[in-house]
């Protein structure tokens, strides 16, 4: 099939490589001309593990192909994605659906009759409608088949989770859109991937509960560490323990500095405020954001703490600004909140972060971007762990305890066994394990250390 990818984000560039890579052609799209003019020299516009290496393949192969202009993308196309952002809108946290709009615009001026569009994008119920209404008004000869056909993937692990999904969701009432997605997913299906075919308004609400619920599930995971801190626990073997009860199941319970991103947040808002909208209110969810803002200021306070009390506080060495590993996005990380709430309380902060430093550079000024870890903790009297990227998990511990001032080392990631940290020197604080996280109560963070092993 020929498909055209409007959007060459996380979702529009993964979604037009793997589809590629299954044998369709696929022109990708945007409207971001610098975006579209590193794709078409060979360079990746993000980072997002394998993708560089399938789209040279498909490119090689003249199956992909990358263009700023929609007209001649969509010609003799059969089904055109739309893949662009949803962000939060601010007046009401509803999703601001104008890409969406004014991409299915830009599709209906230039499609051909019998041309499928297909919304990628995560939308609230009604905008599969909406959208069949607009190619209805631009082009009135033209019979508009639509299908919702949300994305599950996850950065970091995009090009797989496209691949081997748990299940493909096809939301449609317009017989040959559904017919064209059975096509277009058969290849999935024959591996045993189930494919949802239902309303665009099942479709629709499966997405968006799916990211609500593991928000919520994330955030129980937070509040069982705070009990487990309290009362002597330790949040690993409890939730391995959980988890392995079949109907709850061991992923998503990793405690953290609060849940990010580009989705999870927008996505719990827009659930709560279609709740609103319609008299159906997800109290349950609006609670789960309440609980997320707190979570990421609860991190700032336990730094603090332990921090020396003045005007010049001493300082603290970030590790990790990405909201999660094998990603260079900033979206909503909690980065952005802690660290500039440390700043404000008079702290000095230096931060490292192996993908995301050009992203967050004009996000967090005043902070000193560093090389490497070690150079980050270099004079600092508190290390503070944010990401659980797997090159902080290998750090030389006594090295890292060398470089800096002061000894607290504060985890948010549970990246490390407590013997490795004590042993090298270091005071160690995490998460959800005893003894309790108590920093008030332990020595202050210049005091003498022990010698470094
Ligand atoms: P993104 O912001 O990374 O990319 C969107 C792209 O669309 C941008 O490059 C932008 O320039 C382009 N664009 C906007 N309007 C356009 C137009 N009219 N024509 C052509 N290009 C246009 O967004 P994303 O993270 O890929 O997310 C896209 C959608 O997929 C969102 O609704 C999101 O909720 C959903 N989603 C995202 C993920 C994820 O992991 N990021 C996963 C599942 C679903
Ligand atoms: C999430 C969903 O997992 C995808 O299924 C969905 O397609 C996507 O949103 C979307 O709609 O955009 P993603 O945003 O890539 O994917 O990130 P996740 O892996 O879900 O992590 C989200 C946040 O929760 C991160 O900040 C992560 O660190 C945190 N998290 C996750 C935890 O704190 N603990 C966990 O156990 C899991």
């Amino acid at each position: 099939m020929r498909l055209t990818m409007i959007g060459t984000g996380y979702v529009g560039l993964v979604s037009g490589v793997c589809f590629a890579e299954m044998g369709h052609d696929v022109v990708c799209v945007d409207v971001n001309p610098e975006r579209i003019a590193s794709l078409q020299r060979g360079e990746m516009p993000i980072f997002e593990p394998g993708l560089a290496e399938l789209t040279e393949r498909n490119v090689n192969a003249h199956r992909l192909s990358f263009s700023g202009d929609i007209a001649s993308s969509m010609r003799g196309c059969d089904v055109a994605f739309i893949a662009v952002g949803t962000p939060t809108r601010a007046a009401d946290g509803e999703a601001d659906l104008q890409y969406v709009f004014a991409a299915a615009s830009q599709i209906a001026a230039t499609m051909s009759e019998g041309t499928v569009v297909v919304i990628k994008s995560t939308v609230p119920v009604g905008t599969n409608l909406h959208v069949r209404d607009i190619i209805a008004q631009r082009r009135p000869g033209v019979v508009a088949s639509v299908a919702s056909n949300p994305e599950f993937l996850r950065e970091g692990f995009a090009v797989q989770d496209f691949m081997q999904p748990d299940r493909v969701v096809v939301g449609s009432s317009d017989t040959r859109a559904a017919d064209a997605m059975e096509r277009l997913y058969r290849p999935l299906a024959l591996h045993g991937v189930p494919v949802i075919a239902t309303t665009p308004e099942n479709a629709e609400l499966i997405k968006y509960s799916a990211n609500a619920f593991l928000a919520l599930k994330v955030s129980f995971a937070n509040e069982l560490a705070d009990l487990c801190e309290a009362v002597g626990g330790d949040v690993a073997e409890v939730t391995r323990g959980l988890g392995l009860d079949a109907r709850i199941g061991p992923k998503f319970l990793q405690p953290g500095p609060g849940f990010g991103g580009s989705c999870l947040p927008k996505d719990t808002r827009a659930y709560a405020a279609l709740g609103h909208k319609n008299a159906a209110r997800q109290s349950l969810i609006e609670r789960v954001i309440e609980l997320n803002q707190a979570r990421k200021l609860s991190m700032v306070d336990r730094i603090l703490a332990a921090m020396p009390a003045g005007a010049s506080r001493g300082t603290v060495a970030v590790l990790g600004i990405a909201f999660k590993a094998n990603t260079d996005d900033v979206r909503e990380a909690p980065s952005l909140t802690i660290i500039p709430a440390l700043q404000r309380a008079g702290l000095t902060v230096r931060a490292h972060d192996p993908e995301a430093m050009k992203a967050a550079a004009p996000l967090l000024p005043g902070v000193s971007l560093c090389d490497d870890p070690y150079q980050a903790a270099e004079g600092a009297d508190a290390v503070l762990v944010l990401t659980d990227w797997s090159e902080y998990a290998e750090l030389e511990l006594p090295r890292l305890a060398n470089a800096m001032r002061g000894n607290l080392l504060f985890d948010t990631r549970n990246l490390y066994r407590p013997e490795d940290v004590t042993v090298s020197g270091l005071l160690y604080r995490s998460l959800g394990r005893s003894p309790p996280v108590e920093l008030e109560n332990q020595p202050p963070v210049r005091a003498p250390r022990i010698a470094a092993v």
